[in-house]
């Protein structure tokens, strides 16, 4: 009687469901209803575009060389965008960008990035997904990974945490393909999303032989299909974040510019030797990031002086993100930085600074 009562259950969930999402049937442990929806992608490239200025930015050359550039080429603006804002879709500025910051013959030395501090709230997020968005834009074949059981990262692509769908939990444990767990942004830019489902891997990775290389094990077939891997971690030690530590080769720490972020900073880089030193590895290439600077708060011109004092080697000169409630807008739409913000957007123009220094710094 119980069982006929759940089948009748499922009966109905089918007719429920909205045309544009797919119903399927899994078997993991028993059978259970899965929906997977792919149709809340918060980019959307028929409307979704790049203005003159925002491809000026990224390909850090003047409006007028982009629009003799785009008249020359025959790129056309979409349809549907206003005469007097035109945006150009993302697969042509994509080329446009590529074209113009790619050298002949030069290569990416390194790809694995991880965003990183066990510390809460500092930034990581925000900047993974503002630094992995724009190197896309800027035509590099990008995969963002979220390894944050909270899942804030999944949620600004629409890929949101109430929705059932396969999680990078259900690709390293269950061996769930890898194409079948990705989700296409837009061309060129793929993410593995996570929600709740992760607070289990802990458990289940711990269980495991080779516990903190089981992402290098499952990603090493997947890598050199990106330009680019950017990872955004959860805030604590786990052995999740061992095992992005391991895979990456540029570990990014951000950090806040407040007086106590120095005494997070110190743990954290002892932390990182000794794990270095216990699996016999190379320390990974090091930048940390100072993140929410204000230019009138006397606290975050001393939290820098202090940051350059004992860690200065890490950090790009002259440079701090700042806060802008553009970070905060840009989550909330779902929509990166160039495709909304202001021409005179601090946050836009501090991303794009961090994003370029990334590709100076790693492609020669
Ligand atoms: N430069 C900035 N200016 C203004 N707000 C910012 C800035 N950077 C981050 N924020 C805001 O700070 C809050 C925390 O940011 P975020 O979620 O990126 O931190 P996190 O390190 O990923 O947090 P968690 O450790 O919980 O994963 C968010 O509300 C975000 O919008
Ligand atoms: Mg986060």
């Amino acid at each position: 009687m119980q069982q006929k009562k759940s089948f009748f259950i499922k009966i109905i969930a089918l007719f429920i469901v909205p045309k544009k999402k797919l119903l399927i049937l899994c078997k993991t442990s028993g059978t259970y209803l899965k929906i997977l929806t792919n149709d809340k992608n918060m980019i959307d490239e028929t409307k979704d575009g790049l203005t003159q200025s925002a491809l000026a930015r990224l390909a850090d050359v003047s409006v007028t060389t982009i629009s003799r550039y785009m008249s020359s080429h025959s790129f056309k603006p979409l349809d549907t965008s206003l005469n007097k804002n035109q945006r150009y879709s993302m697969m042509d500025s994509r080329q446009v960008v590529r074209n113009f910051i790619l050298k002949k013959g030069s290569e990416i030395k390194k790809k694995k990035f991880a965003f990183y501090n066990f510390k809460g709230g500092t930034g990581k997020t925000s900047l993974c997904y503002q630094v992995a968005s724009h190197t896309a834009f800027m035509g590099f074949k990008v995969l963002v990974i979220d390894a944050d059981p909270q899942g804030h990262l999944s949620t600004s692509y629409g890929f949101s945490n109430d929705t059932n769908f396969f999680t990078l939990y259900d690709f390293l444990i269950r061996k769930i393909k890898f194409d079948d767990v990705k989700k296409n942004i837009f061309e060129g830019f793929d993410c593995i999303p996570s929600n709740l489902s992760l607070t289990r891997l802990e458990v289940e990775l711990n269980q495991l032989p080779k516990r903190e290389e089981r992402f290098s094990i499952e990603l090493s077939e997947i890598e050199k299909d990106y330009d680019f891997i950017f990872i955004d971690t959860n805030p604590t030690i786990s052995i999740l974040n061992r095992n992005v530590i391991t895979f990456s080769e540029v570990i990014n720490v951000v950090c806040e510019t407040q007086p106590y972020s120095l005494n997070g900073l110190k743990l954290l880089m002892e932390d990182l030797e000794r794990f270095y030193s216990h699996m016999n590895i190379k320390p990974r290439d090091l930048n940390i990031i100072p993140n929410k600077y204000e230019d009138r708060a006397s606290s975050s011109a001393e939290a820098m002086t202090a940051l350059r004092e004992y860690y200065g080697p890490y950090i790009k000169e002259d440079f701090a993100i700042r806060r802008s409630e553009d970070i905060n807008t840009s989550a909330k739409l779902g929509k990166p930085l160039a495709l909304f913000a202001k021409k005179n957007s601090i946050a836009l123009e501090d991303i794009i600074e961090l994003t370029r220094y990334f590709l100076t710094k790693y492609i020669g």
